[in-house]
């Protein structure tokens, strides 16, 4: 298999064939994914709760992302490596340039992802001024938690219109990708036929180009309750190879997410 780039990434949406994608922080486990085919290894600032143990993604800093994709860039040879730009790190347009700047070149990171709709149209549009390739994440915005008031499903109701407007703007403004965190599946999928870009589902239905899980969530180490959206790969697969080859080949057939996993 070749090595994965952002155009092999916008050609597999034209093919339906499902991308997959999951955390990752560390050399080891990024070979382990690398080796079973995962397509995008995310470096997720939600290293801040499995990793660090903190409560929340919002004490992770730029050093703690750089060093982390670095780690993750020394283990991979074909994934495509996006990084998390952490709360506070883009809260401009030229802060945003300088710390995803500093993704790339210090860290190796091939694609930055940054939380948040319309008031971020014009750091997109920076970034990608630059060349730098940026996925927007919207729907539950994690680093946004004090604000939602709690980890809670987003775009219900009338409020999916706003969700589905800001991925034409963010698609508009230059973005390459979008994750799309714990939305109903059928706003989901109506964003999924409406962009060229992929994009890449957490708790977000099946219909999407991609599928995401944090790694620990996935391997059932996370402490605590796993989310609804999440399975636990290991338990059925053994060992976490086939835990995370057991993960490619359920979204590449549609075995997961099922309904169970969607709202
Ligand atoms: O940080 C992370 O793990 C993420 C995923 C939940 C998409 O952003």
């Amino acid at each position: 298999m070749s090595a994965m780039t952002v155009n092999t990434l916008r050609k597999r949406k034209g093919t339906g064939e499902k991308i997959t994608c999951l955390t990752v922080y560390d050399a080891s486990f990024a070979a382990i994914l690398d080796e079973a085919g995962v397509d995008i290894l995310l470096v997720g600032d939600s290293l801040g709760m499995v990793v660090q143990g903190q409560d929340t993604t919002l004490p992770v800093t730029v050093e703690d992302m750089i060093y982390h994709t670095r780690l993750v860039r020394r283990g991979a040879s074909k994934a495509f490596i996006m990084a998390d730009m952490p709360f506070m790190s883009y809260a401009t347009p030229q802060d945003a340039l300088h710390n995803a700047g500093r993704l790339m070149k210090e860290g190796g990171a091939q694609m930055v992802k940054l939380e948040g709709g319309a008031w971020l149209l014009e750091t997109v549009r920076t970034l990608t001024a630059h060349s730098i390739p940026v996925c927007a994440h919207l729907g539950l915005l994690p680093q946004s938690v004090h604000k939602l008031g709690g980890y809670l499903v987003q775009g219900r109701g009338d409020a999916a219109q706003a969700i589905f407007d800001d991925a034409l703007a963010m698609e508009a403004a230059g973005a390459d990708a979008i994750v799309l965190e714990c939305v109903p599946a059928e706003l989901a999928a109506r964003i999924t036929r409406a962009v060229s870009v992929p994009v890449i589902g957490i708790g977000a239905g099946r219909d999407c180009d991609a599928q995401v899980l944090v790694l620990y969530d996935m391997l059932g180490i996370t402490p605590g309750k796993r989310p609804k959206f999440s399975h636990d790969f290991l338990q059925a697969g053994g060992d976490i190879r086939a835990a995370v080859r057991a993960y490619v080949a359920a979204v590449k057939e549609g075995g997961f997410p099922g309904a169970e996993h969607s709202f």
